[in-house]
């Protein structure tokens, strides 16, 4: 039996420090938490996702009152932006959270289904997304993309490799 080692590395960085670029993302994701539609968790949840010609595309939760109805702010802004640049890959994502009155403090991290559908984009455009974690006491960084998150994943590859 042999030992496997998987292993990520994240950065974890100050607002301060982030470039512009980044910057920007996060305030979008900031400022997306704000039109979110939460009444049942009160947990506003914002994702932005610059593309690679540019543009930013935001997302929000939008629960329901039959919750497995509703969607994550992740997954809102990627169908958005496959939706409006289908062509376009994904360079980055930022996530941010506002509950109670605050943002969290903790870095928001992206769910399970949200990050299977991270994959998927990844595969789709062959480039791994920059994700950017939002706290108020920091923010992670994993430049890698998804793979950090979520190691060992499913993707479209797994389905052409059977012999
Ligand atoms: N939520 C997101 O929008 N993104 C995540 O990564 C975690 C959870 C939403 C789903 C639900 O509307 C609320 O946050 C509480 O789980």
């Amino acid at each position: 039996m042999k030992e496997i080692e998987l292993k990520s590395t994240i950065l974890l960085a100050q607002f301060h420090e982030l470039d512009e670029q980044d910057k920007k993302l996060v305030e979008q994701a900031k400022e997306a938490t704000h039109r979110a539609y939460a009444p049942y968790s009160n947990f506003h949840v914002g994702a932005a996702l610059r593309l690679k010609n540019g543009n930013i595309i935001t997302g929000n939760n939008q629960e329901n009152a039959a919750y497995t109805n509703g969607i994550c702010a992740e997954r809102n802004a990627i169908f958005t932006a496959s939706n409006l640049y289908p062509e376009q890959p994904v360079v980055s994502l930022a996530i941010a959270a506002f509950c109670d009155g605050e943002y969290t403090i903790s870095p928001v991290s992206p769910c399970g289904a949200c990050r299977q559908v991270l994959i998927e984009t990844e595969a789709r455009f062959g480039q791994p997304i920059r994700i950017l974690l939002y706290g108020k006491s920091g923010i992670y960084i994993i430049p890698q993309g998804i793979n950090a998150l979520m190691p060992l994943q499913f993707n479209p590859n797994a389905l052409k490799d059977f012999e």
